[in-house]
């Protein structure tokens, strides 16, 4: 019996930033675990003790975790049903413009765990979905594959249960290693009560809050959560937006006054360019796409995304209003990762911006200290890629801050003026002394700041 209450190992499929951070979070537990990844290059690169993304404190463990042979990848299922007594689901559930959910991820790997499970003799092995699916998804998509597919009915030949992921990239490891919740969504109750014994042995003596319900209300929840956490979001960008149009307001001494009500709380209150990354704007136009389809009002929801959107475009005019004009200006866009701490470039607020100012025919420059590569792999040609930040001011005539990256805020005013044919800066984070920054001659417009000089 190993200390995870488990007599044999793990089973995850896909690693990306959740499955990867949670295969080496429980090999590092001691808890054996085999991670399938059809992503060849992917496999590879953990087998050689390599992080194929950034997170913090990822790569120390997981070459740890690799060298002492208790977490293995590889391409293929092959015996792991042998091998594992519970298997983790965490693929990708992209989700179109539209807002229809692509489940092709999640129905091939429940394909694969139903193929493995139907020449295996392990008995009942639990599988976990912990992607991010719509209601109804788990008990009306992923169950009845495996079923058919396995030749094993739900409840006699395997358990099933929903376990939405709550870490935030930039610090994955931390939050699997301290979750504020485990939600589990299940059928049958012994399903769910050997998955809160798993995590109790994990996470002991920590007692984590549980909830235990139906794979409905699971997947709800992380929906709700993200929905919620976006409206934050978008709802102090549209005080930012009132505050630049008065006198003298400023959405950070807003944001903190609001903060200071229980009832309200200081989180997810910092205004800027909008929130980005793989899993808000995702899972957002999921769940419009589903209370659409089910009758229910969306324009709460329509308007999240809207003003999340404006406020993108809104750095862009003000870039054209500050230039008089962006036709053959520099600009240089200082982070690309939808926030700092990770590589993820998905649905980055730079991204959009890049696109606009390339469309309005500036010649753009981009700095970022871990996402550079994956940019690439998006924007291709379009601009110069800058692997200095100084490099990437070197000429410019206006700069725009996208990503909160620490060593941004610490830009030194003499530099940017050595450097810059104009002094011309977006805080688009929020995060330059504005007031040092103009003693110093140089134009800043901070997101939700009412400056007329700027
Ligand atoms: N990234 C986050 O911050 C986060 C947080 C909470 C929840 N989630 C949810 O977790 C899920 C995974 O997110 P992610 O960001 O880790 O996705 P990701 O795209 O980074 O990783 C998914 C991985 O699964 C692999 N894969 C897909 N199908 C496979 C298969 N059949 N067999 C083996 N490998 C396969 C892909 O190659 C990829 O490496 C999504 O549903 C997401 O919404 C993500």
């Amino acid at each position: 019996m190993l200390a995870s209450g488990l007599s044999r190992g793990v089973g995850v499929i896909g690693a990306g930033y959740v499955g990867l951070t949670l295969s080496v979070f429980l090999a590092s537990k001691g808890v054996k675990t085999i991670c399938v990844e059809k992503d060849r290059v992917k496999v590879r690169k953990i087998m050689d003790g390599v992080s194929p993304i950034h997170e913090q404190g990822l790569p120390e463990l997981l070459h740890h975790v690799v060298r002492n042979g208790v977490l293995e990848a590889r391409d293929e299922i092959g015996d792991m049903m042998e091998r594992v007594e519970i298997v983790f689901i965490t693929v990708g559930t992209p989700t179109g413009s539209d807002g229809v959910p692509d489940l092709s991820q999640v129905k091939e790997a429940s394909r694969q765990v139903g193929e493995a499970m139907s020449t295996s003799r392990a008995a009942r092995p639990l599988i976990v979905v912990k992607s991010t699916v719509l209601p109804g998804t788990t008990w009306h998509v992923v169950r009845p594959i495996i079923e058919e597919v396995s030749g094993r009915s739900c409840g006699d030949g395997f358990h099933l249960c929903v376990n939405p992921e709550f870490l935030r990239e930039g610090s994955a490891l931390q939050d699997t290693m301290n979750p504020d919740r485990i939600i589990i969504g299940a059928k049958h109750s012994e399903a769910a009560e050997r998955l809160k014994k798993f995590y109790e042995a994990l996470y002991h003596p920590s007692k984590i809050p549980t909830i235990i319900t139906t794979p409905t209300n699971a997947e709800l929840i992380k929906l709700a959560t993200n929905a919620y956490l976006a409206l934050k979001i978008s709802f102090i960008n549209l005080i930012s937006q009132i505050c630049e149009a008065t006198e003298d307001g400023d959405v950070g001494v807003i944001a903190e006054g609001l903060g200071l009500d229980p009832r309200i709380g200081p989180l997810f209150l910092r205004a800027g360019l909008g929130f980005g990354g793989s899993c808000l704007p995702k899972d957002l136009r999921a769940l419009r796409w589903f209370a659409a389809s089910r009758g229910v009002d969306t324009s709460l929801l329509e308007a999240i995304i809207g003003i999340n959107r404006a406020q993108r475009l809104r750095a862009v005019e003000k870039a054209e209003s500050m230039l008089g004009g962006l036709s053959g200006k520099r600009v240089a866009v200082l982070g690309l990762a939808f926030k700092p701490g990770t590589d993820d470039i998905r649905e980055a607020a730079s991204i959009d911006i890049i696109r606009e100012l390339l469309a309005r025919g500036a010649e753009v420059r981009v700095h970022d200290p871990a996402a550079l590569e994956n940019a690439r792999q998006v924007l291709g040609e379009s601009v110069t890629y800058c692997s200095g930040l100084y490099e990437c001011l070197n000429g410019a005539d206006l700069a725009i801050i996208a990503t909160e990256w620490p060593e941004y805020a610490d830009i030194d005013p003499s530099t940017i003026k050595s450097l810059m044919r104009k002094t011309l800066i977006i805080d688009g984070r929020r995060i330059l002394n504005t007031r040092r920054l103009m003693e110093e001659g140089i134009r800043v417009h901070t997101v939700g700041l009412h400056n007329p000089l700027a």
